[in-house]
């Protein structure tokens, strides 16, 4: 079997689709998410543009679903670069299923894909600068470590957090800073295999969804002014910086976070940073 330089996204929204059409100028593309039609329409989109693009179902929380993923990605040969987006914001559904498709969807996904990666080859993994911006108990801290691939993580949070403590917004800083100690803990697993695994942590970005939000949410706007550069993050500033941490110009950057936030946590919080124990 001849390889391919092949690039795992995952997720197929706004920015899944934005980081796929990157990649695709280097890569021939596997576009996967819970929703396959909406993986398939954006794969046929680059496909138009005289890209090499397929489609794939895949739901991360599901341990059947990932697996059958990493089988079709070890069909093809491997993979050269891994780009796992899919996630969902507070606003979309309570504590469980954002840790489950935040946090316990990213862990399966490395675990059941490293088989697969080829010499060379780089993770990333869309994390928020809302793992930035929360501080973590140690014990917390200890539960996203040990149980990150397992069912129960949640339970477990819960328990530790107290039920009232267990909000939507919580579960987003604490998946996306469970991001951040995953990839931290992953990259000597991935440099057996002379792999790379690290997150990127998006701050405000203006994707086609969050427009309107961003006409009608004052807060939202009020909380990007007092960034240093006063403004959303576009798409592309994102998907060029992934682009170049996947590429071998890279080759020494792993097991870290690159924050692109316009300078916003840096304005916001001199605590922040290093107020929770990675
Ligand atoms: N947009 C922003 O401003 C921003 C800022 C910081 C971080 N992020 C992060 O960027 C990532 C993508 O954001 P987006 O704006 O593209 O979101 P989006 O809602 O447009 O896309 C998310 C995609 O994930 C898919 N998905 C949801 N659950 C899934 C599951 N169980 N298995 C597989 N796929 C699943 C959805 O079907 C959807 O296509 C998320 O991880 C988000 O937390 C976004």
């Amino acid at each position: 079997m001849t390889k391919e330089s092949l690039a795992v996204v995952i997720g197929a929204g706004g920015m899944g689709a934005a980081i796929a059409a990157t990649l695709s100028r280097d890569h021939a593309v596997l576009l996967a998410d819970i929703d396959a039609a909406r993986a398939e329409q954006r794969a046929a989109a680059l496909r138009s543009e005289g890209r090499t693009a397929t489609a794939a179902c895949c739901d991360v929380t599901s341990a059947e679903s990932v697996y059958a993923l990493a089988a079709m990605v070890g069909e093809r040969g491997g993979f050269r670069v891994l780009a796992h987006v899919a996630g969902m914001s507070p606003s979309m559904a309570a504590f469980d299923a954002i840790m489950r498709v935040n946090l316990l969807g990213p862990a399966r996904v490395a675990q059941a894909l490293l088989p697969f990666a080829q010499p060379g080859a780089a993770a990333i993994v869309i994390a928020s600068l809302g793992a930035h911006l929360v501080a973590v108990p140690p014990p917390v801290a200890a539960v996203l470590r040990e149980h990150a691939t397992q069912d129960d993580i949640s339970e477990r949070l819960r328990a530790e957090l107290g039920e009232d403590a267990a909000t939507s917004d919580l579960a987003y800083q604490l998946s996306k800073f469970g991001v951040l100690m995953l990839c931290r803990r992953e990259a000597a697993r991935w440099a057996e295999r002379q792999a790379r695994i690290l997150s990127v942590s998006p701050g405000l970005i203006a994707t086609p969804m969050g427009a309107r939000e961003w006409e009608t949410n004052a807060a939202k706007r009020r909380l990007a002014a007092m960034a240093p550069l006063k403004r959303e993050g576009r798409l592309d500033e994102i998907s060029e910086v992934v682009a170049f941490l996947a590429s071998d110009r890279a080759s020494f950057i792993t097991g870290t976070d690159v924050l692109i936030d316009g300078g916003l946590a840096g304005a916001i919080s001199d605590v922040s940073f290093g107020g929770g124990s990675i």
